[in-house]
């Protein structure tokens, strides 16, 4: 269902203190903290003496002290003390996962720990990039990771779901240009012409002037998606007076039927604004829930059927899930049949140039 030779977000960087973070990823229970040098630690959430996991303990001088018998580990998964006794048996050890920080983000690895190499860690730099300000979030969602990345290229769903905050008719209405890039990004763009403003925008704008929108869902596999979601007030020019917002949205599996959205929404506009800060956070934690409720939903529909393939009936606007789907299956084949293969990282886009608008007569 997941590639495991490539890094995967487990928590911002802010969440992870000296004390011990407990999460599921992949399925595989891991935990993870700060050891007494700052340095960024993650061990299987199992202690090897009785199986308890160690997230029933705590640290202790940097060190993780199981709940049970107090048996303490070092940050590479080392017993370096068993309470009663003065030596401390090497054969007692915890497995030790590859971690980095970058980008205000925890990342780990948990496939072959010898292909760990940080330059394989996707630019997600508009996390904490100067000229950004970057609003961040977390959520839970009881669902597939792929129905999450299937969403997210495919936005018609904005104006079903979303008419509240970011959706309306054009979005729907509006042809997609659909565009894969190497072996592991999907691209799919909208321009939406002098339209009314949905809710968020006009928050944006500060009025209800039409505006001229686009869109662009872009996937790189397994679970990283951004969209540019961009606007400038018709009548303005599009280089220089656009706003622009960059949600990133970055799904790890934590089980086959769930997983952590771990969000950022960069945005290059009134960036030390604190109020506009709280608001997109509300605004942003109540459109993704919205979507969070009918993946939920779906899920179950598809456990309960066996999980059938999807789309069932393909139209239109499954061209860029499809081939998100597509690369996804290929990467993870690809693993299957080389247990030494991973992929190199795409960038997802280009901070210099503002997308021109495309020919939608082409479509
Ligand atoms: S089970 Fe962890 S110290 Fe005994
Ligand atoms: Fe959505």
């Amino acid at each position: 269902m997941y590639p495991k030779n490539c890094w995967y977000v487990a928590a911002h960087a802010h969440e992870i203190t000296d004390q011990i973070f407990a999460r599921t990823i992949l399925n595989q229970a891991v935990i993870i903290w700060r050891a007494a040098d700052g340095s960024i630690a993650a061990l299987e959430d199992r202690c090897p003496h009785r199986l308890v996991p160690l997230s029933t303990g705590k640290t202790v001088d940097g060190l993780v002290e199981c709940g049970y018998h107090g048996l303490r580990f070092d940050s590479g998964g080392a017993c370096a003390m068993v309470p009663g006794q003065d030596t401390t048996p090497k054969n007692i050890k915890v497995q030790k996962f590859p971690v980095a920080e970058r980008h205000a983000l925890i990342w780990i690895w948990m496939g072959a720990a010898d292909l760990a190499d940080e330059d394989l860690i996707p630019d997600l730099h508009w996390m904490d990039a100067p000229g950004w300000a970057a609003t961040t979030g977390y959520l839970h969602f009881k669902c597939d990771y792929r129905l999450i990345n299937d969403n997210l290229l495919d936005l018609s769903h904005e104006t079903y779901i979303h008419k509240h905050t970011i959706g309306n008719d054009a979005v729907a209405d509006s042809p997609v240009m659909t565009e894969v890039i190497g072996d592991r990004v999907v691209r799919a763009h909208r321009e939406m012409p002098n339209i009314d403003p949905p809710p968020f925008f006009a928050m944006a704008q500060g009025n209800d002037k039409p505006i001229n929108r686009w869109q662009i869902a872009i996937y790189m596999a397994p679970g990283f998606n951004m969209t540019e979601a961009a606007f400038h007030t018709v009548g303005t020019d599009r280089t220089r007076d656009h706003f622009m917002m960059r949600p990133i949205h970055i799904i790890t599996p934590e089980t086959d039927h769930s997983s952590h959205y771990i969000w950022g929404l960069a945005r290059n506009f009134q960036l030390d604004d604190d109020e506009l800060n709280d608001r997109i956070y509300e605004a942003t934690q109540q459109t993704f829930m919205e979507d969070r409720e009918l993946l939920e939903i779906q899920d179950q529909r598809l456990r309960a059927e066996g999980m059938p393939k999807l789309p069932q009936l393909p139209v239109k606007v499954d061209k860029a899930p499809v081939q998100g789907r597509k690369l996804l299956e290929a990467m993870i084949q690809a693993e299957q049949d080389d247990p030494n293969f991973c992929l190199p990282p795409v960038m997802l886009a280009d901070d210099d140039v503002v997308t021109q608008p495309f020919a939608v007569a082409a479509e």
